[in-house]
C-alpha cells in the first residue's frame, strides 16, 4: 500500500503537466482513505480520478525504462568480460614472474635492447591498465593486482639488466602472448567507444595509442631496416589471423612470408615464404616499401621497369602496370626509392605517387582490384618529399612528417569525399627515428609501422561523427 502511494505520488510529480498538477482538494473528496493496518501501522489508500492519471505516459515511461535496463545489461556484461580477461592476465603475469625469477637465477648473457623493449611493454601494460580503470570507472581489485603485478615485474626486470647475461627469447615470447591478450583487454574497451570495423561512420583520427612495440623482425636482425609487416585488409575466408613479413638490409623487396598467426609471426614459423627472385630464371622484385597484402595479393613497386605490380600469393604470378604520369623522381622524406605508395581502407585500394606535372605534389590514385588500373586521381597540394608516409582511412589521406627524434605527427590530411584539404597536428610517439613502412588496416583498425627493423603498431582512437 505504501509504496503503491509513493509510486502514484512520483508519476505524478515526474508526468503530470505544470498546468493539471492536482490540488489538494482534488485528492481529497473521498478519495483518499486513512486507516490504521493490521502491525498498527498507518495505512493511506489513494485513488486516483481516472481522468487526471496519464496512462499513455506511464507506459511509455516503462517502455523507456526497459531499454534502459537492457542497456545497462549489456555494459554491464562488457565489464565483466573485461574483469575475466584481467583474471587470465594476471595468471599469466604470475606465471612469467615466475619464469623471470627462474632465469634470474640462471647465468647467462642478456642483450641491452631486449630490457628497453620489455621495459617499454610493461610501460604500455601499465597505460592499458590506466586506461582500463578510467574507462570503466570502476576499482577493481583485479585491476589493483594487476597494477602491483606490473611493478613488481618492473623492479625484476631492473634486477635482471644489472646481470647483463642470457637470451631472452623465451621472455620475449611470453611478453608478445600478454601483450596480444591485454591488447584483447583494449579492444573491449575501444569497442565500447570506437566506431565498428568498417564503419565510416565517425570523424577522422582523434589520436593514436602509445606504440606497441611487437618484436624485432623474423629474421632477428636489426639490420634489416627496410621492410614491412601486418595483415591482409581483407583475408580470404580462413585467413583472417594471418601475418606477413618482409624485411631486408638493402633496398629491394625480395621475398615475403606469410605466418599463420600471431604467435607464429613472434616464433618466426612462417607457413610459406614466396620468393620474388630467382637467379637465371625471375625477377619479380620490388622496392620501396610502401606495399600491403589485400586478398592474397601483394601489391608492391615493381623494381624494373618502375610499374605497379600485383603478385598473387597462391599462384606466385605476378602481373605489373604502369601507373599514368607516376614519376620514380620524388620519394618519401627518410628513404629512396619510396615512389608508389599502397594503402588499403575501408573503400578500398589506393595508391599515391607524384608526378612530373605535379611538381612533385602527392596525387592520390584509386585502384579497381580487378581490373588492377587506376580508376580516378586526386591532387593534393603537398609536396611528397616534405613527407615521411601515408595511409588512407574512409576514404581520407593522412600524411605523416617528424616533429623529433621521438614523435611523428599526421600534418595534412586530403578528404577524397569532398576534395577537402586541411592542415592538422595528430602526434605519435615513434620508438625509434626513422621508419619506412606505415599503413592503416581497416580490418583491425590499427597502425602499422615497420621501425628500424621493429614490428610496430598503433590503436587509432576515432572522432565521433
Ligand atoms: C607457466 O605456464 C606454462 C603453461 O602455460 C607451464 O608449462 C609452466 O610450468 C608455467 N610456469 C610456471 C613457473 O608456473
Ligand atoms: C565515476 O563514478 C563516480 C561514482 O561512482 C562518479 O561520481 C564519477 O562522475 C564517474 N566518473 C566518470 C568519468 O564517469
Ligand atoms: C610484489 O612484490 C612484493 C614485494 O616484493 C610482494 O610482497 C608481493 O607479494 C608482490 N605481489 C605480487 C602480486 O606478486
Ligand atoms: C590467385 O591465384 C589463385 C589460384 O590460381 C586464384 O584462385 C585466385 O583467384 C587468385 N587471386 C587473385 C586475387 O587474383
Ligand atoms: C567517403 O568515400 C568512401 C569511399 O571512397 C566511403 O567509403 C565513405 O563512406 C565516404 N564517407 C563519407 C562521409 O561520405
Amino acid at each position: 500500500m505504501m509504496t503503491s502511494l509513493v509510486f502514484s505520488l512520483l508519476l505524478l510529480l515526474l508526468l503530470a503537466p505544470a498546468h493539471s498538477w492536482l490540488s489538494l482538494e482534488d485528492w481529497g473528496s473521498g478519495s483518499v482513505a486513512g486507516s490504521i493496518g493490521d502491525f498498527g501501522q498507518c495505512v493511506c489508500n489513494v485513488f486516483l480520478p481516472d481522468t487526471s492519471f496519464p496512462g499513455d505516459r506511464v507506459e511509455h515511461m516503462q517502455t523507456s525504462s526497459t531499454d534502459l535496463a537492457v542497456e545497462i545489461k549489456l555494459q554491464i556484461n562488457k565489464v565483466t568480460s573485461v574483469k575475466g580477461q584481467l583474471v587470465v592476465l594476471l595468471s599469466e603475469l604470475t606465471n612469467l614472474t615466475a619464469r623471470l625469477e627462474i632465469l634470474q637465477s640462471g647465468p647467462d648473457k642478456y642483450i641491452k635492447l631486449e630490457f628497453e623493449i620489455i621495459r617499454i611493454e610493461l610501460r604500455d601494460f601499465a597505460t592499458l591498465v590506466t586506461q582500463l580503470k578510467t574507462s570503466l570507472n570502476i576499482s577493481s581489485p583485479a585491476i589493483e593486482e594487476l597494477y602491483i603485478e606490473i611493478r613488481n615485474m618492473s623492479l625484476i626486470v631492473d634486477r635482471l639488466e644489472s646481470y647483463d647475461r642470457s637470451n631472452l627469447e623465451v621472455i620475449r615470447i611470453e611478453f608478445a602472448k600478454l601483450q596480444k591478450k591485454l591488447e584483447k583487454c583494449q579492444d573491449d574497451r575501444e569497442e565500447i567507444s570506437n566506431s565498428p570495423i568498417g564503419s565510416c561512420t565517425h570523424g577522422g583520427i582523434l589520436r593514436f595509442g602509445r606504440p606497441v612495440i611487437s618484436q624485432l623482425n623474423a629474421n632477428l636482425n636489426a639490420g634489416f631496416k627496410y621492410g614491412g609487416w601486418g595483415k591482409d585488409s581483407s583475408p580470404l575466408s580462413g585467413s583472417e589471423e594471418m601475418y606477413w613479413y618482409a624485411g631486408s638490409s638493402d633496398l629491394l623487396l625480395s621475398k615475403i612470408s606469410l605466418y599463420g598467426d600471431y604467435y607464429k609471426l613472434i616464433m618466426r614459423q612462417a607457413l610459406r615464404t614466396n620468393e620474388l627472385y630467382e637467379v637465371y630464371k625471375y625477377d619479380y622484385r620490388g622496392s620501396g616499401n610502401n606495399y600491403i597484402v589485400r586478398s592474397n595479393a601483394l601489391y608492391y613497386q615493381f623494381n624494373n621497369p618502375f610499374k605497379m605490380a600485383k603478385y598473387n600469393l597462391t599462384s606466385s604470378t605476378v602481373v605489373a602496370e604502369v601507373v599514368p604520369e607516376a614519376t620514380n623522381r620524388f620519394s618519401y622524406h627518410y628513404s629512396s626509392n619510396q615512389n608508389l605508395d599502397f594503402a588499403a581502407d575501408e573503400s578500398g585500394l589506393w595508391v599515391t605517387y607524384a608526378t612530373e606535372a605535379s611538381n612533385g605534389k602527392l596525387v592520390l590514385g584509386k585502384i579497381d582490384e580487378d581490373l588492377f588500373e587506376v580508376q580516378r586521381v586526386w591532387h593534393t597540394s603537398v609536396f611528397k618529399q616534405s613527407v615521411t608516409n601515408a595511409f588512407m582511412i574512409c576514404g581520407v589521406l593522412y600524411a605523416t612528417r617528424s616533429v623529433d627524434t621521438q614523435t611523428e605527427e599526421v600534418f595534412y590530411t586530403y578528404d577524397t569525399n569532398t576534395s577537402e584539404e586541411n592542415y592538422v597536428s595528430i602526434q605519435f610517439e615513434k620508438f625509434q627515428d626513422l621508419y619506412v613502412y606505415l599503413d592503416y588496416n581497416p580490418a583491425d583498425q590499427k597502425l602499422y609501422m615497420y621501425n628500424n627493423g621493429y614490428y610496430v603498431y598503433y590503436n587509432v582512437k576515432f572522432r565521433d561523427a
